[in-house]
């Protein structure tokens, strides 16, 4: 398999902060990946050096092969549109038509006019591969609403669709299940990752459930105070303890 991302020795502050602390790790294309760990452990800032939103104070990251860091603006770009970042919040505009917040997904790669003209006059075809989309998604019959009234979960579709309109290879979702019930969270991390296997996409989402995260993901990697504390494809209940520092009382409920 082709080596996609490769965080060598990744170091990265904010002020007097250390949010990333000499991390390696080497994803491949079509790997499923859960990012755990405590509140304020460094999952978002690594999810966003994965996209090239920050860059590291010091190591250097590596996509196919290429640092990030010698890429001009054009290629940097380039790179970005292939990577789908899916916020906590879900980056979805709510009073906006749901085809309207799937065109987002191409927003960097369009003029601002045209991209004005998708959105008020969208192309049939265009509109036909959306609602291809959105019916792998199981939302298709909304094509047309306004995505506002949606329900939770069904927004959460919106934002998974998007990135399948983006044609990315990637799929970063930074833990796009807090605020929904646990039905709708299994839902959501089962259509993330039958899509990301249908289409070989690689899929990392940082997750605070560790029951789902142990459930669906192959492989684990804990972060704890910007340090990797493990990367492997099964954790011991004694790693999730010194993860969190549970006592074992809280382990126990
Ligand atoms: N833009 C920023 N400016 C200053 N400090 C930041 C910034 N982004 C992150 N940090 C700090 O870096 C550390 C790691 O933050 P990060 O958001 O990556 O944690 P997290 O694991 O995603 O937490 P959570 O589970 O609460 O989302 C924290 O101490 C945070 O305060
Ligand atoms: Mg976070």
């Amino acid at each position: 398999m082709a080596n996609l991302f490769q965080l060598i020795n990744i170091h990265k502050t904010f002020g007097s902060t250390t949010a990333l602390d000499k991390i390696n790790i080497d994803v491949e294309q079509g790997e499923i990946i859960a990012l755990i760990g405590p509140s304020g452990s460094g999952k978002t800032t690594l999810l966003k050096m994965l996209n090239a939103q920050h860059s590291p104070t010091s190591g250097e990251i590596k996509t196919s092969n290429t640092p990030i860091s010698s890429l001009n603006q054009k290629q940097l770009r380039k790179t970005r549109s292939k990577i789908a970042f899916i916020p906590q919040d879900l980056g979805i505009v709510k009073n906006l038509k749901v085809f309207q917040n799937i065109l987002l997904g191409k927003i960097g790669t369009h003029s601002t006019i045209a991209m004005l003209w998708k959105f008020l006059f969208p192309p049939k075809p265009e509109l036909i591969k959306i609602h291809k989309i959105l019916e792998r998604t199981g939302i298709a019959e909304k094509l047309y609403s306004t995505t506002s009234t949606l329900s939770g979960g069904q927004q959460q579709r919106v934002a998974v669709a998007r990135s399948l309109y983006q044609e990315a290879h990637t799929i970063l979702a930074d833990e796009p299940i807090s605020s929904v019930d646990p039905a709708r969270a299994r839902s959501l991390i089962q259509l993330l990752i039958d899509i990301s296997k249908e289409s070989n996409l690689t899929l990392i989402m940082s997750i605070h459930n560790i029951e789902l995260a142990k459930e669906f993901f192959p492989r684990l990697i804990g972060l704890k105070n910007g340090k990797l504390q493990f990367d492997s494809t099964s954790v011991t209940q004694e790693q999730i303890k010194q993860l969190y520092q549970l006592s074992d009382k809280q382990l126990a409920q």
